[in-house]
């Protein structure tokens, strides 16, 4: 790769992490879409389950994570839905409007529209506990499995990324089987400041670009 490509692509991980679909900080939703033709690369989970394809560290995350759910509560998880391809997310979401019977606010709040969907990311998983009929339904949070997965997530790199309450930012309903990959470092961050990914990327690039600033002195560079 040419050096110009290599530095500027260095610099819009740095600035822009959002912008940079290798990066676990890439931001998919409703303002920030990706290509029809975006496909990452991708293997699958080895974990329960339907769905199952994850980009590779994304996947090893989960995989770690299912294995310490079941060491430490007993209970088995399962994928439902992990990367999903443009075209099947514009299937789900025809599907969705048409049982809310065109509603597009009532579908808007639950599914992305093709293009705006975490799923195409790889970066995503909406999972439920085995044995148990609370898949893709508020209740997940209240089960053994969902309580655990949201108190414990972080320590493996993801966050449940439409918590209650942050509905007016990140655009959608509470979700607490959608799992979002974003690296433990970050995920520990999130977890402990407890903000929805939006948020949180705007602190770190005012503190990124706080740190790139040269600080002047009596109108003289230092
Ligand atoms: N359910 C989430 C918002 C999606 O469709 O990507
Ligand atoms: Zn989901």
């Amino acid at each position: 790769m040419a050096a110009g490509v290599m530095l500027l692509e260095s610099s819009v991980s740095m600035v822009a992490p959002h912008q940079d679909p290798s990066s676990p900080l890439f931001l998919v939703n409703r303002s920030y879409r990706v290509s029809s033709r975006y496909v990452p690369a991708l293997r699958e989970t080895q974990v329960p389950g339907q769905v199952r394809r994850l980009t590779p560290e994304a996947a090893t995350a989960m995989e770690e994570l299912f294995h310490a759910c079941l060491e430490e509560t007993g209970i088995t998880l399962i994928s439902v839905s992990g990367y999903r391809e443009y075209d099947k997310q514009d299937r789900i979401y025809r599907r969705k409007l048409k049982s809310v019977k065109g509603d597009q606010e009532a579908a808007d709040a639950y599914v992305a529209l093709p293009g705006s969907s975490e799923h195409q990311t790889g970066l995503s998983m909406d999972i439920g506990q085995r044995d148990s009929k609370t898949a893709l339904g508020e209740e997940f949070g209240t089960t053994a499995g969902g309580i655990w997965v949201r108190d414990n997530c972080w320590r493996f790199g993801f966050v449940i990324r439409y918590d209650l309450g942050w509905e007016d930012i990140t655009g959608y309903a509470y979700e607490p089987w959608h799992l979002r990959f974003v690296g433990k470092e970050n995920a520990e961050k999130l977890h402990d400041n407890l903000m929805p990914l939006e948020e949180f990327l705007v602190l770190e690039r005012t503190q990124i670009l706080l740190e790139l600033m040269v600080p002047w002195t009596d109108g003289e560079k230092v």
